[in-house]
């Protein structure tokens, strides 16, 4: 599904003046897990390395990540604009993720999602990672959450 749709999508680095569609989308994403969800967000996007995936000018999804050399990469958020879901977008950011990490040397990836998030586990296991634990009222609004890993591939 994702390929056809995902041809005219790129990804480019984050810019401060992508911050009113994160703060929008992080409201549309997590805002049934935290009340401070755009603000949470759009700190991790400026304190880790966040990534935007655009078609053309519009943007439509972000990921942000934490990660050094020889250590364990971890995506900190991932969300893509509610009517562009289920096109591929996640997955091809994912994709470059992976890249990215594979290319800096990271060993591990990590990345955290609620156990009710079937969408985001579906994306997450077909890319190959498995559920390493899962951690009871994780998040604000009482959630509990899975941690899911995968090694980088040599
Ligand atoms: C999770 C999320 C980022 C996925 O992004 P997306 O662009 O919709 O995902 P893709 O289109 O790349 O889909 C990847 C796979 O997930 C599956 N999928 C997508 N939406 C789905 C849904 N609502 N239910 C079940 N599976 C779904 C698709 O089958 C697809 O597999 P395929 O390519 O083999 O068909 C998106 O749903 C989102 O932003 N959710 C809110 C934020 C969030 O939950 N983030 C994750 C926790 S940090």
């Amino acid at each position: 599904m994702g390929v056809l749709v995902t041809r005219d999508i790129s990804v480019r680095p984050y810019q401060p003046a992508d911050d009113e569609f994160i703060a929008r989308v992080a409201r549309e994403a997590f805002d049934e897990f935290t009340p401070r969800a755009a603000q949470h967000t759009l700190d991790m996007a400026r304190h880790f390395r966040t990534m935007l995936a655009v078609r053309g000018e519009t943007r439509v999804g972000f990921l942000t990540y934490s990660g050094r050399s020889g250590d364990v990469y971890v995506v900190q958020a991932i969300a893509v604009s509610r009517r562009e879901r289920g096109r591929g977008i996640g997955h091809r950011m994912m994709q470059a993720f992976e890249a990215l990490a594979h290319a800096e040397g990271g060993r591990r990836l990590e990345l955290c999602t609620a156990d009710c998030n079937l969408a985001a586990l579906d994306l997450f296991l077909r890319r190959g990672f498995r559920i390493s634990r899962r951690r009871e009222r994780f998040y604000e609004r009482g959630q509990a959450a899975c941690i899911l890993v995968k090694d980088v591939q040599g």
